[in-house]
């Protein structure tokens, strides 16, 4: 099996943007604004919000993995240095070789870097929306488009829809995109269907499997990707140390390929991850109990939230991840999102055609409590309605 990376030569200019690259590029500069204008209050402002809207891990690292970040401050003034054997002890976790492995400023990197080695102009990324959106926009950046196929009634991915697209444009498409558990909605593709949508499309195709959120997961039906790696499948698992491990500021991740696809990737990837991330990612691994303790207390305190949620009357998306979608009957995302902000929380932005729900990120038991305390007064009916029933 070959697979062959986006020849960047044959398309010297010349070739226009889709107009669909276009817009997507605008919602991501609109989406940029946002964000910086979320905290121009600066710090003390920041500090006092409570943070539900990107999916963090609110409990910060473990203690074991903030002390190996201490200790490896002494290496701060080196270029070459002991990074705790970093790229070995991740291969070793998933018993791949080194040469499988792609170490990434965030897995966010990883996801470019795919996007950058498999697309360019005339080619496609195919995936469904909402999902995180990140791959979509790279293919605008390199002048490449999508094909984004509608979730099903039941807000899950359309695998036999994505067969038969990728199929049907298969001259066009430069991989494949899906986010399993998905974000926004947290439902889980199963390993059969993973299985079903590589053995019914095109065996060459490059398919990134985004698993993010494969810590907080509790179905059997689920499964990682890795498994079709180490059977020689074009396949790219990218992994985060963002959301269980709590390092989305420090910036680390990897994508798991087979070594063809790695080496033609690598050519893309900033190798800019810093002396800290390394060591931090290294304890993360290798701390079982911390990462067990954090999934626990966060699949709890979801799972509380999203109960109480759906007694009032609201809702929620059965969710496999570290944030859920409630729905918000009649009322619009976008009123709701600065009703919450006003109270001094932060919660996920909108997320079109899904432009009734409402995407939290799961904090600490005293988040929830305050976000539970904003919900019932920014919805004070119903949910006195559904008490009284
Ligand atoms: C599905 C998914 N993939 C990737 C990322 C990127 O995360 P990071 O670059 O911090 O690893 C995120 C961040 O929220 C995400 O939700």
């Amino acid at each position: 099996m070959k697979v062959r990376p986006f020849s960047r030569r044959q398309f010297v200019g010349g070739v226009a943007a889709t107009i669909g690259a276009l817009s997507l590029r605008r919602d991501a500069e609109l989406l940029a604004q946002g964000q910086t204008a979320q905290f121009t209050g600066g710090e003390a402002e920041y500090d006092a919000f409570v943070k539900l809207a990107s999916n963090e891990n609110n409990y910060g690292p473990p203690p074991s993995v903030m002390k190996a970040m201490n200790d490896a401050w002494k290496y701060a003034n080196r270029y070459g240095y002991p990074d705790g054997n970093v790229i070995q002890v991740i291969a070793d976790h998933h018993g791949v070789k080194r040469e499988n492995v792609l170490l990434t400023a965030g897995s966010g990197e990883g996801l470019n870097v795919m996007a950058t080695t498999y697309l360019g102009p005339g080619k496609k990324v195919l995936g469904v929306s909402p999902s995180y959106a990140s791959v979509f926009q790279q293919a605008a950046n390199v002048k490449a488009g999508s094909i984004q196929l509608p979730l099903t009634k039941d807000y899950r991915q359309n695998i036999s829809a994505m067969i038969e697209a990728t199929n049907r444009n298969a001259r066009d498409i430069g991989f494949v995109y899906m986010c399993n558990p998905n974000n926004p909605t947290g439902a889980v593709v199963t390993a059969k269907e993973i299985k079903d949508l590589l053995d019914n499309i095109p065996k060459d195709m490059p398919v990134l499997i985004d698993e993010a959120y494969h810590h907080f997961v509790d179905d059997p039906a689920y499964g990682t990707a890795i498994p079709f790696v180490l059977e020689g499948r074009p396949v790219v698992v990218a992994r985060t140390f963002s959301k269980i491990a709590a390092l989305a500021a420090m910036r680390i991740g990897y994508s798991i390929a087979p070594a063809e696809m790695i080496r033609d990737m690598r050519i893309y990837a900033s190798n800019s991850v810093n002396v800290l991330a390394k060591w931090g990612a290294v304890a993360s691994l290798k701390d079982k109990a911390a990462e067990a303790d954090v999934k626990a207390k966060i699949v709890d305190m979801r799972n509380k939230t999203t109960k109480v949620l759906e007694s009032w009357g609201y809702p929620v998306i059965p969710s496999q991840a570290n944030f859920f979608m409630v729905s918000l009957g009649e009322r619009q995302v976008q009123g709701v999102i600065e009703e919450f902000r006003k109270k001094g929380i932060l919660v996920g932005r909108p997320f079109p055609p899904m432009l009734n729900h409402l995407r939290v990120s799961v904090g600490t038991a005293e988040d929830m409590e305050a976000f539970m305390k904003a919900f019932k007064e920014i919805f004070p009916q119903k949910a006195a309605t559904a008490a009284r029933g």
